[in-house]
């Protein structure tokens, strides 16, 4: 397939999409035939009541939890007919999650946490020196040697968060990135979301309760009891 084909296909397809989970012998639709696609580029928001499986839908397009039926296209590639380490590949190469919750290394430094995704693929000697510049990018700077331990959970939150960049993804899954970040933390991780998304393309798909990130997105969608119900075009900034 030429590369030039391959920029006018949507950078992800999602088609009929569905995990379902077996309580006390009850099923339940954790996700229910979820379809949508994204184009390069675009900023997608998923609001949705707790429960509704929004963080189920995240982990099943990041190749992190095997779907059980339906298929996730990443640049064409079906992301779950790969072998798993052909599958954990691609993810390293071009798709990036930012947990709901942390998921920082605790005997990690900061630095070497955000550094750490790129061990899995190529290093270049460039890695550090764009680590340290992410970490400055979320006011993090002076932390550079600080061990988890030592951070406040919004600090920790946006090492994870500069993290999600290193290795330049084509794709950012953000799980209520700004959860726990105060009003001035919350909106230096847009601006950066709204940095990547202009400089390099990235196509983000987040998943928040936070009105404003929501209304700062290009497309809304929301999600009620495992089914994608609503598809609103937002406010481009
Ligand atoms: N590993 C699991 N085992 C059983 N049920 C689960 C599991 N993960 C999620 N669920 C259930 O699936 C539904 C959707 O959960 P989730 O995707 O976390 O929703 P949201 O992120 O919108 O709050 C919920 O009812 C939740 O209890
Ligand atoms: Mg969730």
């Amino acid at each position: 397939m030429g590369s030039e084909l391959r920029k006018d296909m949507p950078v992800l397809q999602v088609t009929d999409l569905s995990k379902d989970y077996m309580i006390d012998d009850q099923r339940l639709k954790a996700v229910d035939n979820v379809s949508f696609t994204a184009d390069r580029g675009e900023m997608i928001s998923i609001v949705g009541h707790s429960g509704s499986g929004k963080t189920t839908l995240l982990s099943l397009i990041g190749g992190l939890t095997k779907p059980d039926r339906g298929r996730v296209l990443i640049d064409g590639t079906d992301l779950w007919a790969l072998d798993d380490r052909k599958r954990s590949e691609l993810r390293s190469r071009r798709v990036s999650f930012i947990y709901q919750f942390s998921s920082l290394i605790p005997t990690l430094t900061a630095l070497e946490n955000i550094i750490l995704p790129t061990t899995f693929g190529d290093f270049s000697a460039d890695v550090e020196q764009y680590a340290r510049e992410l970490l400055g990018i979320v006011g993090l700077e002076d932390k550079a040697r600080s061990y988890p331990s030592h951070l406040s959970g919004g600090q920790q939150r946006r090492i994870a968060i500069a993290r999600a960049f290193i290795n330049n993804p084509e794709i950012v899954l953000a799980d209520e990135p700004t959860g726990d970040l105060d009003e001035e933390t919350e909106q230096q991780i847009i601006a950066l979301f709204k940095r990547m998304n202009g400089e390099k393309k990235v196509t983000f798909i987040i998943v928040t309760h936070n009105r404003e990130i929501a209304d700062r997105t290009s497309r809304q969608m929301r999600m009620s009891n495992g089914v994608l119900v609503a598809q609103e075009q937002g406010n481009h900034l």
